[in-house]
């Protein structure tokens, strides 16, 4: 399956819900980079778009393809969000934060009026889990959180889950908040809301990936074309 042209497909798909004059909520990764880009080419033509970008790749990209940034401290109306996802359940249930941009995701998915997810079809699962779980921790104290997480995954019957400190080049993973990242393998989430809803209660959790109840929409693409999910 060529990914790529389904990642495009869906991007393009995405890009019909924008109306000229809109701020948008502008996702990461290699698929919301597509609906960026596809921003990109409006703002060539000379329609009025704004961008809240979730990185600072994708506020680099938006930057370099003239589109006008608002910071998210700038603004309380964000009129669509596009973003990409790890992995969806048939509830439009997600995970995210495969690049590390899961809270800011977050923050402007959950501000936007209507939130698109833009996805290869790869990434539609039965259930989620099979990809590890990120969640966001606050340096401060890591290891008491990643204790305090290992504690709430097995009250919630994850005996045997696998937490690791998400590092690159020897160095530990720094968000663009400054935050660390702990990749959770679970294997498979039966109650993704009630998981979300424990972890985010621990302190110096900042997030967890798991997005549920959040999602308007989901486009899949592959290389034959689009299907939609809603609700
Ligand atoms: C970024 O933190 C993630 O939530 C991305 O949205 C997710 O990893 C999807 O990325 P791709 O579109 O590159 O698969």
């Amino acid at each position: 399956m060529d990914k790529d042209r389904g990642k495009r497909l869906a991007a393009e798909e995405a890009a019909k819900h924008v109306e000229r004059g809109m701020t948008l909520g502008l996702g990461t990764g290699s698929t919301a980079a597509h609906f960026v880009d596809i921003m990109g080419v409006r703002v060539a033509e000379g329609w009025s778009l704004k961008g809240v970008p979730t990185s600072e790749e994708t506020r680099r990209q938006a930057e370099r393809l003239g589109i006008e940034i608002i910071e998210p401290d700038e603004t309380t109306v964000i009129d669509l969000a596009v973003d990409g996802a790890d992995e969806a359940d048939p509830n439009l249930n997600l995970i995210k934060g495969g690049g590390a941009a899961l809270l800011r995701e977050k923050v402007v998915a959950h501000a936007a009026k209507k939130f698109i997810v833009i996805a290869d079809k790869s990434k539609r699962v039965a259930a989620l889990g099979a990809f590890p779980l990120p969640v966001e921790i606050s340096p401060f104290g890591w290891a008491l959180t990643v204790a305090a997480i290992r504690k709430t995954l097995a009250g919630q019957g994850f005996d045997k889950s696998e937490l690791t400190l998400r590092a690159a080049d020897g160095a530990a993973v720094k968000t663009d908040g400054g935050n660390l990242i702990i990749d959770c393998a679970l294997a498979r989430i039966d109650d993704p809301a009630r998981l979300e809803k424990a972890l985010n209660a621990i302190p110096g959790v900042m997030e967890c990936g798991l997005f549920c109840a959040m999602t308007d929409m989901i486009i899949y693409g592959d290389e034959d074309g689009i299907s939609i999910a809603a609700p």
